[in-house]
């Protein structure tokens, strides 16, 4: 594990001036000689909080003069934003960055790598041993080291450039100044809080992002409001823990620091705003005036993630995670009661150390009572220097795959019979746009978060000829962001099939 996260050193306004100045004068003159803007690619793993930091990382490249690139291979540079939670995440990494190594002969791309891997030795020294082609590592949340970064492998010996290890620097919690470059116009990632405090035993986002470290309340409600009036339709609230916004500020002695409930109805009454998401809400945090908050905002989504872990109590201790089976389930009914339709959704390990059939079967029970809307279902993965590593045991592995076989089997059953209850509803959705599979399909996220595809085409994506009313399917005018109205005619288990009933 790399030193202590709170105890980085952080770059200065100054500096990143400085850094931003020397990158800039380089993509001038990189213009001047080629007439075209030198060109990025991120890659990003892992959670929505390194989604942001990479539409952070996106908006200082733009303003140092980078423009997005169609590939790793035609970018001048590639950004690796990595993810440890579990070992295929640290696997998908380590494959696509070895897949790099044929295109650096010649004129090769400049490649950094930053996020939670690189705050952990095994993976800095294993990058810099075998990947010594990377040419600088940040670490988590690094964004604003980024200008350094680069401007310091401008200056070095090209032929020679060894691997920039700057994983001692980290951003400002508060980095409202940064320019973001928005994947999606129409939903603003919003950071909240950063780090952790939870420890719970299996996990090792504490050891990578810190210590909580809530934003300031203005800032946050600023931000929105700016997103909100660029167009966003959408505000996503993040936090490893959004639950405890504002602890670290109380117990500093701001004794009167808002929590998230107020700030969620703040955020909430913004005009012009059809949704706000927010995640990730802890069980052991979820207070009366959030419940209270979400069954009065009609703003806020009708869907609340809420990872139970564990239906077994013996198993909850033993992941820290300071909740019992009884208080999970009674949360979830306070839910059911506060907001009509609410979707509740989870997230569930299998397979955590020593445990038994009677445990696996107390998670069953829990989910039966609950009927989850949705589960993301993970097999335990040991990540070194957690506690549970060192109670992990490798040959419980077959049986452990046949309880995660059966627990899928479970939910996929629970998420088709709540997807199957709109089938022959109208509901609203917010279009995010074509879908990947198919150009004249066109996909979208409800209110309550399902993922509805429907026929259609984008305004930007179609001529006045295709308008034609001798085509089979009229196409209603609709762009990325609009909010329509469609007819459910079917449900999967992922997702609903509809049709657009109005133009909005
Ligand atoms: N802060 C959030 C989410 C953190 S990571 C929370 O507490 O809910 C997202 C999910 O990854 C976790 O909810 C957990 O289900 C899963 N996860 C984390 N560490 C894991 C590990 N070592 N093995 C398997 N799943 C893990
Ligand atoms: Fe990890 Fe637990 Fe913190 Fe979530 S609350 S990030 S699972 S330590
Ligand atoms: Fe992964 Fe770090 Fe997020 S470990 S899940 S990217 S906080």
């Amino acid at each position: 594990m790399k030193a202590n996260f709170d105890e980085k050193r952080y770059i200065s306004e100054r500096e990143f001036d400085a850094h931003m100045a020397i990158v800039k004068d380089w993509t001038n003159s990189f213009i001047r000689d080629t007439g075209e803007a030198p060109t990025y690619y991120i890659r990003t793993f892992g959670c929505q909080q390194n989604d942001r930091d990479s539409e952070l990382a996106a908006g200082i490249l733009e303003k140092m003069g980078f423009r997005p690139g169609a590939s790793p291979e035609a970018s001048d540079v590639v950004l690796f934003n990595t993810c440890s939670v579990r070992a295929n995440a640290d696997n998908r990494f380590y494959g696509h960055l070895g897949s790099l190594k044929p295109i650096q002969k010649g004129e090769r791309p400049l490649i950094g790598v930053f996020g939670c891997m690189m705050e952990q030795d095994i993976h800095v020294n294993a990058v810099k041993r075998t990947f010594n082609y990377v040419d600088f590592i940040l670490g988590a949340g690094a964004a604003r080291v980024l200008p350094y970064a680069i401007s310091q492998t401008l200056l070095s010996d090209g032929a020679k450039r060894n691997t920039i290890d700057l994983t001692d620097w980290r951003g400002l919690g508060d980095d409202t100044s940064l320019p973001v470059w928005r994947a999606d116009p129409h939903r603003a990632l919003v950071t909240i809080m950063t780090g952790c405090n939870n420890f719970c035993s299996y996990c090792i986002v504490p050891y990578t992002r810190g210590r909580e470290q809530s934003r300031s309340y203005e800032m946050i409600v600023e931000e929105s409001r700016r997103a909100v009036e660029r167009g966003a339709k959408e505000i996503m609230l993040l936090g490893q823990n959004v639950n405890s916004y504002g602890n670290d500020l109380r117990r500093r002695g701001k004794v009167d620091a808002p929590t998230f409930a107020k700030l969620l109805r703040e955020i909430s009454r913004i005009e012009g705003l059809w949704v706000v998401r927010y995640m990730t809400s802890h069980p052991k945090d979820l207070s009366d005036d959030l419940i209270e908050v979400i069954s009065r905002e009609s703003r806020v989504e009708s869907h609340i993630h809420l990872p139970l872990q564990s239906g077994s109590d013996r198993v909850l201790r033993r992941m820290n995670r300071r909740y019992d089976s009884a208080h999970y389930l009674d949360l979830v009914r306070k839910l059911r009661s506060a907001r009509d339709g609410i979707a509740i959704t989870t997230d569930l390990i299998v397979g955590f150390p020593e445990e038994t059939e009677e445990d696996f079967e107390a998670t069953l029970r829990v989910m039966e009572e609950a009927q989850f809307d949705a589960a993301f279902t993970f097999l335990y993965s040991p990540r070194v220097g957690t506690p549970a590593a060192d109670w992990y045991d490798e040959s419980q592995q077959e049986i452990v795959r046949e309880r995660f076989k059966c627990l899928v089997e479970y939910q996929n059953e629970c998420s088709l019979a709540s997807n199957k209850k709109l089938e022959g509803q109208v509901v609203e959705v917010l279009v995010d746009g074509m879908s990947r599979r198919d150009e004249t399909i066109l996909s979208g996220r409800t209110h309550d978060d399902r993922l509805v595809n429907f026929p259609g085409l984008l305004m930007s994506s179609f001529t006045c000829q295709e308008w034609s009313s001798n085509e089979v399917f009229v196409p209603h005018e609709v762009n990325r962001g609009d909010v329509v109205q469609v007819l459910i005619e079917s449900a999967g288990m992922y997702s609903l099939e509809a049709r657009q009933i109005q133009n909005d």
